[in-house]
């Protein structure tokens, strides 16, 4: 909303002496405000640059809020320690992606559907069968997921609010079903059906863990703090992943095309693929005795300090904060993990060095979870898997807001070109 006419920002192009006034509207220019000022009739117009889009807002959003530099993320409003705190992970997928907590039909009604949605066609399970023995699971989510869009054709009408309904369903139900199965099958061991008996995560560790008992009776502090470490991840505004699934979305392919587009972008090691990175680079460094060295590494700008950093958190990820404490719950339960010393040390160290204060670099979400993760008895190649598996909640909710927004278009960016123009062709034996 343009809150009054003083509103404005005036800006004088000094080529030509031409002034604009730009309306601010909600803290944003419009970039295309500035496509007016032109040097001469030919010129195209002003355009901004900003490469990796580190201060452009792409949408308008009702999702989440995130205030970096006070450590603050909310879903819908609600702050992330409450919901992991009170909530279930499918109670806060239907509270992303419906805007409201569920009154009590509602949740049973959604528990009902994601329930009733966790088998997979078995095509899907040999389609998997294909991959070699040591694949990795993420390219296998990958792949698999973009494949559940030829088992459901409907999926294209993105236009049609029920299939938008089924779709949604259908990926939040079956995304823990693909993962289970790409860990089973990286292990030699057959896989195991839904349980629909189960909680959402109750029936994951049953997936993945269930051996030649007739029935999976998951641990409960484990289930819950599975439960949590799902709520945790469960979205995060305009990320790297999230961005993939607007852009890709924004074609209006089916959403298992876009949902695959987006668990490429998580796998990188920048994204979902950091907490791996923070694994072996803790079994690098070995023992506390070592921090100090490597923390010089860090600093010359060549290596990163892996799990360290934010993009938007300048202060602390308060996600970061949860996942300790619920390390430290586990770590309880479990054998104790070597490289737990290593991290807290790591951590010690950068907190007091010059160089991270300055830079305002705090551990992020991925600086503890590969720890739980590894303790819990899953090897680094399912992590960015099991962070797939919540992110898809938000996934969905960034591209139902997207598709249903009358102000967005099929994403494509402008670029600045600077490589050669007009050259006449050389024949290949003149070369
Ligand atoms: N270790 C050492 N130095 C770092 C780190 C790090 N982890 N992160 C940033 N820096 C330094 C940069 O070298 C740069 O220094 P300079 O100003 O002297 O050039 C400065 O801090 C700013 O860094 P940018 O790259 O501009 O920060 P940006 O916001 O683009 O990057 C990112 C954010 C990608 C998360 C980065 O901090 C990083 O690579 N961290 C490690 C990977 C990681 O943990 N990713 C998980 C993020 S959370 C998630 O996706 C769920």
């Amino acid at each position: 909303m343009l809150d009054s006419p003083s509103n404005t920002i005036t800006v004088t192009d000094n080529r030509t002496g031409r002034t604009i006034q730009v309306p601010i509207i909600d803290g944003t220019v419009k970039a295309m405000d500035f496509r007016q000022l032109r040097e001469n009739d030919d010129d195209f117009g002003l355009m901004v640059y900003d490469p990796a889009f580190t201060n452009t807002a792409s949408c308008r959003s009702a999702i989440t809020y995130i205030d970096g530099d006070a450590g603050i993320l909310e879903h819908r409003g609600y702050p992330i320690e409450q919901l992991a705190a009170k909530s279930t992970f499918l109670e806060t997928a239907y509270l992303i992606i419906y805007g409201e907590l569920p009154n009590k039909a509602q949740l049973a009604q959604w528990t009902h559907d994601i329930t009733y949605h966790t088998f997979v066609h078995e095509g899907t399970r040999k389609f998997m069968e294909g991959f070699h023995h040591d694949a990795h699971p993420m390219g296998m989510l990958i792949s698999t997921v973009a494949a559940l869009s030829t088992f459901y054709p409907e999926a294209q009408n993105v236009d049609d609010a029920h299939s938008r309904e089924i779709q949604t369903h259908r990926l939040i139900a079956k995304m823990p079903t693909l993962a289970a199965f790409a860990y089973r099958s990286g292990r030699g061991l057959p896989i195991v059906y839904p349980d629909n008996d189960l909680s959402y995560s109750g029936n994951f560790l049953s997936m993945l863990w269930k051996m030649s008992e007739s029935k999976y009776t998951p641990n409960p502090v484990l289930e819950r703090a599975m439960d949590v470490l799902f709520i945790l991840h469960a979205d995060h505004e305009q990320n790297c992943s999230a961005n993939a699934m607007r852009a890709v979305g924004s074609s209006r392919p089916d959403p298992y095309s876009a949902t695959a587009a987006a668990t490429a972008a998580l796998y990188g090691p920048l994204h979902g693929g950091a907490n791996e990175q923070v694994l072996r680079m803790l079994g690098e460094i070995g023992s506390p005795d070592r921090v100090l060295e490597f923390v010089k590494k860090f600093k010359n700008g060549d290596n990163r300090l892996m799990g360290f950093g934010h993009r938007v958190y300048k202060n602390f990820d308060p996600r970061g904060t949860i996942i300790k404490g619920i390390a430290d719950e586990i770590l309880d339960m479990t054998e104790p993990h070597p490289l737990l010393d290593v991290a807290k040390e790591l951590e010690r160290i950068a907190l007091e060095d010059d160089y991270f204060i300055k830079r305002k670099l705090y551990p992020n979400v991925d600086f503890y979870s590969g720890i739980i993760y590894q303790a819990l008895g899953f090897p680094v190649e399912m992590f960015p898997v099991l962070f797939a598996i919540p992110r898809t909640a938000g996934w969905i909710a960034q591209w139902r807001e997207m598709i249903t927004d009358p102000e967005q278009k099929i994403a494509r960016p402008r670029q600045v070109y600077t490589g050669e123009r007009q050259l006449d062709y050389v024949p290949l034996e003149a070369r």
